[in-house]
């Protein structure tokens, strides 16, 4: 039965031949519930270190441990048999040195099960992105807005304003295609520039906030759902999990104020009492 469903799922020499092809569905997951929902409709899974912000109410994903990432990837792991599940390396647990960024992500496929890591763009990240694919890891780049920059870009800022800038990123992404990684995530940058990074690139680029030209798109899944009243302007919500949720405590409140809940039927009678 485990063997049928390692069988099925899907690998990364599938989503790399997607290149230019069927489009790569993507959304993030962070619990085995949610993983099992989205498992037959999306391509890739990732665990992405916005679980920080998203499900533990961080202010950003600097706070994120490879401790919270592996309990992610754990029940990621359990819900989803079919998509590709890719877990991120969270802020200081690979920049220092390709053997840092390799036990990380052995301790990380090792104790999840996961297929690939995720890392960001950073200077001597080729390197990296190197040893660990020369090593049996597959990696998945991510240039553009990264995240665990902020505090050097002084927010959530879109990239790609300057010609300097949308250079930089264009060769970012090439140096990490050219070093071994399967894909990488475009994010927050000006659609040309995703544009010219999915024309160069041989392997697929995943945006967010970036250009529909991309080989796929992922979005943050608590976003998409309407789980947050804010989201940026790339987010299309497609559900409205928010209201839904909302309008369901406030009748759960109003039957238990008004002594409605739980009816007979919902509680358990004793049978020799009839
Ligand atoms: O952490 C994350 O969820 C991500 C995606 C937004 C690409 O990196």
């Amino acid at each position: 039965m485990s063997a049928q469903r390692e069988f099925k799922r899907i690998t990364v020499p599938d989503i790399v031949r997607r290149k230019g092809q069927e489009k790569i569905v993507c959304l993030t997951a962070y619990t085995a519930p949610i993983a099992e929902l989205l498992d037959p409709m999306v391509d890739l899974l990732l665990v992405g270190d916005s679980v920080g912000m998203v499900i533990h109410g961080l202010p950003s994903t600097l706070g994120v441990s490879v401790e919270m990432m592996i309990m992610h990837g754990q029940a990621v792991m359990r819900g989803a048999s079919r998509a590709l599940v890719v877990v991120d390396l969270p802020f200081g647990s690979y920049e220092r040195s390709a053997d840092q960024a390799y036990d990380t992500a052995v301790r990380i496929m090792q104790e999840t099960g996961c297929q690939a890591v995720k890392l960001e763009s950073n200077p001597g990240c080729a390197r990296t992105v190197e040893f660990l694919t020369g090593r049996g890891i597959p990696v998945m780049g991510h240039v553009g807005l990264t995240p665990q920059s902020v505090n050097l870009d002084g927010g959530f800022k879109t990239k790609g304003r300057s010609a300097v800038e949308r250079a930089r990123i264009v060769k970012e992404a090439e140096e990490i295609a050219n070093a071994g990684a399967f894909a990488v995530v475009v994010e927050g940058v000006f659609e040309d520039v995703a544009e010219e990074v999915t024309r160069t690139l041989s392997i697929p680029t995943i945006g967010i906030g970036a250009s529909s030209s991309c080989d796929g798109q992922i979005l943050v899944v608590d976003d998409m759902l309407g789980l947050f009243e804010r989201v940026p302007k790339f987010v299309r919500r497609y559900g409205a999990l928010r209201e839904h949720i909302e309008a369901a405590v406030k009748r759960y409140s109003q039957d238990v104020k008004g002594s409605v809940f739980p009816s007979s039927d919902e509680c358990y009678q004793c049978e020799s009492q009839g």
